[in-house]
């Protein structure tokens, strides 16, 4: 008999995981946040803080959505081997990678599908909104056709069936804008307070 139920961690447990999985996400955007972001003008970190950013700017209390949009591309700088990385372009099936990754480090299910969406919701995009696709930059283009193309019809209802398919719309298009060279990247504390409200439950 224990006088410790194993269901419940404890809260010196909890801090410590989300110590680590905070320190993990910093760690990998500093040892390749400098990474060009695949053909465009800023690198990684640049395009993660951008996004975060409008995504602040747009839903300042989303902590969810501002989450995921500074996580999206993190599968891109978990890949490691050459056959991952498609001709310069990126981590084959990032989307994938970095939502099973961030739900290894405990972020909640919607910003895991939110990071797992962004590539079908660019499919979708591209299939529907002929002044979205003419936005695309010249590299995102290329990744299209390497990411599956266009969206059958079947494959767009099925999209539009998804609990969060607005929000993984919302997020593509601020993905898109999140491009802006010589803009500085600022002081990442203000994400790192959001990761750590929201890795760590409310006791
Ligand atoms: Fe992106």
């Amino acid at each position: 008999m224990t006088l410790n139920n194993p269901q419940l961690p404890s809260k010196s447990m909890t801090h410590h995981h989300t110590h680590e999985a905070i320190q993990t996400i910093l760690a990998v955007f500093r040892e390749r946040g400098h990474e060009e972001y695949h053909g465009e003008p800023v690198s990684q970190l640049e395009h993660a803080a951008q996004t975060a950013q409008l995504a602040q700017r747009g839903h300042p209390d989303d902590t969810e959505f501002i989450l995921a949009a500074f996580l999206h591309d993190f599968g891109h700088l978990c890949g490691t081997t050459p056959e991952d990385n498609m001709g310069g372009y990126g981590t084959r099936q990032h989307e994938t990678i970095g939502a099973r990754e961030l739900r290894r480090l405990g972020f909640s299910e919607k910003i895991a599908r939110l990071v797992e969406g962004h590539v079908q919701a660019k499919r979708y995009l591209v299939s529907t909104d002929a002044a979205y696709y003419a936005g695309l930059s010249e590299a995102s283009k290329i990744t299209l056709e390497k990411q599956g193309g266009l969206m059958s019809a079947e494959e767009q209802r099925d999209f539009e069936q998804d609990t969060l398919f607005e929000w993984h719309l919302q997020l593509r298009r601020l993905d898109e804008q999140a491009k802006v060279s010589g803009q500085p990247v600022g002081d990442l504390g203000w994400l790192e307070v959001l990761m750590r409200e929201h890795l760590e439950p409310a006791v």
